[in-house]
């Protein structure tokens, strides 16, 4: 199996790196692309953990051959929010960097599955999707939008709450990745009941969650710790 990330000297970029290193299948390419010039670095860093999987790196004007053949592109590439914005100010700077890496995909590797992180996730995907669709090789189950993060705080959160075993605790997240559109299923908690204060209370914590961890982090980034916890993917599209 081949991966790339792109974006891959990022704070999501390297966890996610890191994790990728760990944890694909023996006999796997690791593809690490990103504009900043260390992207060599953080792939020479990894390639000294002993596992068989092939790490490379490549630089801003090697996108097709990062991309070439790969069955799966993971995308953190672009800026973070800082205090005060919403993930919706970064639509501008970020739809350029994603409309050019989802055109590099459409060349060189149409049939892989993409996840793409970079916010704001409800606008991104589209953007993925469209450069698909004006190519003529969309496919639906294919492009997903990465957001597990809402799921592993709305089971941190209610964990927390109840007094539960967190590693027992499952609560699914449906909807996108911004404010309202981000849908805690409470009612689907097993083992547990809330009232309808815990609900509210419960609901706008997971859905301002990552503006706890922008102002937390005053003005360094968002979320890319927690980001790296889950090695399966909950998804919009
Ligand atoms: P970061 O600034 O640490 O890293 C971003 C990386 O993207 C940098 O290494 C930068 O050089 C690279 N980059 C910029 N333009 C590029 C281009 N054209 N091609 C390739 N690489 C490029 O940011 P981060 O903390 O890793 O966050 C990355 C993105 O992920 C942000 O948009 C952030 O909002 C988003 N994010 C999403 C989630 C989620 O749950 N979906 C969670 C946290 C952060
Ligand atoms: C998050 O949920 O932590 C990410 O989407 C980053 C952000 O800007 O909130």
């Amino acid at each position: 199996m081949k991966v790339a990330v792109l974006g891959a000297a990022g704070g999501i970029g390297q966890a996610l790196s890191l994790l990728l290193k760990n944890s694909l299948p023996a006999g796997s390419e690791l593809s690490l692309y990103d504009v900043a010039p260390v992207v060599p670095g953080v792939a020479v860093d990894l390639s000294h953990i002993p596992t068989a999987v092939a790490v490379k790196g490549f630089g801003k004007d090697d996108l097709d051959a990062a991309l070439s053949g790969c069955d799966v592109v993971l995308i953190p590439a672009g800026m973070p929010r800082k205090p005060g914005m919403d993930r919706a100010d970064l639509f501008n700077v970020n739809a350029s960097i994603i409309q050019t890496l989802a055109e590099g995909i459409v060349k060189n590797c149409p049939k892989a599955m993409v996840g793409v992180i970079t916010n704001p996730v409800n606008g991104t995907v589209p953007i993925v999707a469209e450069v698909f669709k004006k190519a003529g090789t969309y496919d639906p189950a294919r492009v997903f939008g990465v957001t597990t993060l809402d799921v592993i705080r709305a089971e941190t959160f209610v964990a927390e709450l109840k007094g539960l075993d967190v590693s027992q605790v499952k609560v699914p997240v449906i909807g996108g990745h911004s404010g309202t559109t981000i849908l805690p299923l409470l009612s689907q908690v097993e083992g547990a009941t809330f009232s309808d204060e815990e609900i509210a209370a419960l609901t706008t914590r997971i859905q301002n969650a990552g503006t706890e961890v922008v102002e937390a982090k005053a003005g360094g980034g968002s979320a890319t710790l927690s980001m790296g916890e889950r090695q399966h993917v909950s998804a919009y599209h």
